[in-house]
């Protein structure tokens, strides 16, 4: 069995929200994993060339090549991404639209598959983790779990976050905010949520090693997509 781990955030581990959190559901899984930021990593949105609708194997050329083989080979994926604008970061989404590469015709390459979603915001993390469901949903893939939790906003550490009047300091403590240690988000100080990225590598780990159906879940998540689209039309 494995696990690959995904870190959305572009931002140094050290400081990553997000790098904590998918680190701590993988430590938790009991099982093989491999870690992969995107930091760095140069990967364009899908251009929908439409390359891969034969062979399912994406045409363009950049670091996403040797992400695939990672992609094909594991049994389950823990992606974490942080919040910018009330979405995934342009990063994680660039990845996962080339996710498109595996949607045609009879690929069952991802069908039935597992996933964990990891969500990180400065304010609110759940448009993350809503939106990676879908991304899950239209490969049929079965997220298991979800973990969300508060992270530090660049604005705590840009130099001008006790005054500026856009920042999240003045918005989550109002104009007179100093600025100190103890204020800064930090999810490893969250026991909840560290505690539900632990629940969640657990359920995962147990879910795969009880040997789940892949034909079952990829029935139910077929099911969940039908039932999506109509709610659309
Ligand atoms: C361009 C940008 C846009 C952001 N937009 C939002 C937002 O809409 N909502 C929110 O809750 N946090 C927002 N944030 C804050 C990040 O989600 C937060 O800094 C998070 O901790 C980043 O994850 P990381 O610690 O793993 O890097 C934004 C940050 C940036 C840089």
């Amino acid at each position: 069995m494995n696990v690959m781990g995904v870190v959305g955030s572009t931002r140094d581990s050290n400081v990553s929200g997000v790098h904590k959190l998918v680190s701590t559901v993988l430590e938790n899984t009991g099982v093989d994993y491999d870690l992969v930021s995107l930091k760095g990593k140069q990967i364009i949105g899908c251009t929908s060339c439409l390359g891969c609708v034969k062979d399912n194997v994406c045409k363009v050329k950049d670091d996403m090549v040797e992400l695939r083989e990672q992609i094909v080979k594991a049994d389950a994926y823990v992606i974490g991404a942080p919040n910018f604008y009330s979405t995934l970061n342009a990063t994680t989404h660039a990845f996962m639209e080339r996710w498109y590469q595996f949607r045609h015709q009879t690929a069952d390459i991802l069908w039935g598959k597992l996933a964990v979603s990891v969500g990180i915001g400065g304010l609110d993390a759940q448009p993350v983790v809503d939106q990676m469901d879908k991304f899950f949903m239209y490969n049929f893939i079965e997220p298991v779990a979800h973990v969300t939790g508060q992270g530090a906003a660049a604005c705590f550490t840009c130099g001008y976050g006790e005054t500026c009047q856009v920042g999240v300091p003045v918005a989550l403590y109002g104009p007179d905010v100093k600025i100190t240690e103890d204020i800064i988000p930090d999810v490893a100080k969250q026991p909840d949520v560290m505690q539900s990225a632990i629940d969640a590598g657990k359920l995962l780990g147990n879910r795969l090693k009880n040997g789940h159906d892949r034909r079952e879940v990829t029935q139910r998540m077929q099911q969940k997509m039908m039932e999506a689209f109509k709610r659309a039309t």
